[in-house]
Formats: structure tokens, sequence, C-alpha cells
């Protein structure tokens, strides 16, 4: 069965330099090599999924540019329906600039454009490919009332929503109480509970704190340190996969995609972390973001070659 995963969230063109180090404020770092690549975490999660297998639609909006058209024609080559993407004539296509360092660091700059327009009307109207997915997958780098009704949408339709709760902000009140299962990273998890996580007991603590208010599970990403796993009657550490970083730029993004369509598959939620975890591991040793998703098959012998 191909799993249909309805994605919601931004569209980007990223604007990448390459550094030998993160320049601080008023700081100026020559020596950078720069590239251009699709972005975005709602597209990325998107194209993560397409590759790894699923039937994935996506809802989100560009500018009528060059660069929205460009984001259109790569998520048709990806096999990701676009009837749910809008051309926004007013609005520029969203701009990401990415500072990357030696060890695979970023920072990101984004200048939304037309993913600020996304509106309650354009989730209304997609309502239908909502209600009909197995899994519906979004993130916080759109406008909240959009996403607030995309969550209750498949919620009533009895549709598992994924929330990757990036980039961190407060959440719309009692939108974790319709989330299956909330992705977090460690700076999203500790901004949510207000818990430091540096310590595998201040982790376990955010995750408790994020099931009382309602989640059904959790699943920290820690980078290095693996994953957190939680839900109300179980919890455990998944370690990461070893390797050399080049670009962390959309790990996450990977990650929540690639979960989202072993969730769909049926695995349990360890089966599905670790099955994310490797296409994460393998996204971070690829510069760019849409660039380092991987497809399935790599996914499959990396797991064979590495567990
Ligand atoms: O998560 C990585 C993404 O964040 C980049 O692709 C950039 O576009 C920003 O949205």
């Amino acid at each position: 069965m191909i799993p249909r995963i309805a994605v919601l969230g931004s569209s980007n063109t990223d604007m990448i330099v390459k550094l030998p180090s993160l320049p601080g404020p008023g700081e100026t770092v020559i020596g950078g090599t720069f590239s251009i690549a699709a972005g975005g975490k709602g597209a990325n999660q998107a194209v993560a999924a397409a590759r790894v297998g699923a039937k994935v639609t996506f809802i989100s909006r560009v500018g009528n540019d060059s660069f929205g058209q460009q984001s259109i024609a790569g998520f048709k080559s990806e096999g990701v329906d676009t009837a749910h993407v809008g051309i926004d004539a007013g609005a520029a296509s969203g701009i990401a600039l990415i500072l990357v360092d030696q060890s695979g660091e970023n920072c990101i700059g984004v200048a939304s454009g037309a993913n600020a327009g996304i509106s309650v009307k354009d989730i209304e109207n997609a309502l239908d490919v909502i209600g009909s997915a197995e899994i519906f997958l979004t993130q916080l780098e759109v406008p909240p009332e959009a996403v607030e009704a995309a969550v209750s949408g498949a919620h009533q339709a009895g549709v598992p929503v994924i929330l990757n709760p990036a980039p961190a902000q407060p959440l719309p009140v009692g939108i974790l109480k319709r989330v299956s299962v909330l992705t977090p990273n460690e700076r999203e998890a500790e901004q949510l509970t207000g818990t430091s996580i540096r310590d595998d007991a201040g982790t376990v603590q955010a995750a408790r704190s994020l099931l009382q208010r309602g989640v059904q599970s959790v699943v920290i990403t820690l980078g290095v340190r693996g994953a957190y796993i939680a839900d109300r009657t179980h919890g455990e550490f998944v370690p990461a996969f070893r390797v050399r970083a080049i670009d962390t730029t959309a790990a996450g993004d990977v990650f929540s995609g690639a979960f989202a369509v072993a969730v769909a598959e049926k695995a349990s939620l360890r089966e599905a972390a670790v099955f994310a975890s490797a296409a994460a591991a393998l996204s971070v040793t690829k510069l760019g973001a849409q660039p380092s998703a991987p497809r399935r098959a790599e996914i499959e012998s990396f797991l064979r070659q590495n567990q």
C-alpha cells in the first residue's frame, strides 16, 4: 500500500553560503562558496516523504516569480501533487539565507513572502485532501491560524497529525491535544516546556511535560545524541547513526518526512524513529535541504550496513 500524506507548510528557495566559520553579530567572514537549493520546512518534508515512497499532496503558496515556478516544477518532478500550491501574484516567493560552517552547523534567516499568505480559506479548500490522507504533517513556518485550522480538520476526520514545531514559537491554545506525534528538536522542546534538556533526565522531563499537555507521543530529536521517544506508557532513547556532517540544514525536516511515511506504514514509534534517524543521518552528509533528502533504497541500504 502506498501511504497518502498531506503536508502543509512553507516553500523557500535557499541561498546557501558555506563558510569556514559562522560570523558573529557585526562580523564578516570571507572564503565562502555559494549555492542555491530548494528548501522551506514544509517543502523539505513533502519531498522527503515522496522520496521515501509516499503519495504526497503539498499545501502551500509561492509567488508569481521564477523561484516559485522552479519550486513547483521541482515538486512535480518528485511526484508531489501541487493542486494546493497557490500562486500569489502580490508576493515574492519565500527566500532563506543560510550560512553553513565547516562542521555542518547553520544559521538561517527567512523572508516568508507568499508563505505568510497561506490562509484558513486555503485550508478549507484542502480539507478533502487532508481528511483522506493516512497522515497529516505540518510545521510552524506558515501562519498559525492555517496550522490550527488544518490540525483541527485532520483531527475531526480521524487523520493522525504529526507536528514538527519548527521554528520554535508559542503554539495556538489547544493544538497539542490534537497531535498524535510531536517532533521537536532539543531547542524547540526546551522553548515549549521551559525545561533544560542538556541531560537525559531533563529530556525525559520535557517529554513528560509535553505528554501532560495532551500530545499522544513525542519524539525529541537530539542531534548526535539520537532521539528520545515517549508515549504515555513507555519512553526510551534511540541512538543516532554516526556520519561526517557536511550540512545539518533540513535534517529535522528529512526526519519528520521519513518518520511520517513509516508511521503511515504502521511501523512502531521505535521503528519509525530508527528509520527516520537513518534518513536524517544520510541528509547531513550532503549540502542543501531538498538535494540532501535520501530515497528509500539508500535508507534501507544504510540501515543494513549500520544496524
Ligand atoms: O529546516 C531547513 C529550512 O528552514 C531551510 O530549507 C530553509 O528554507 C528554512 O525554511
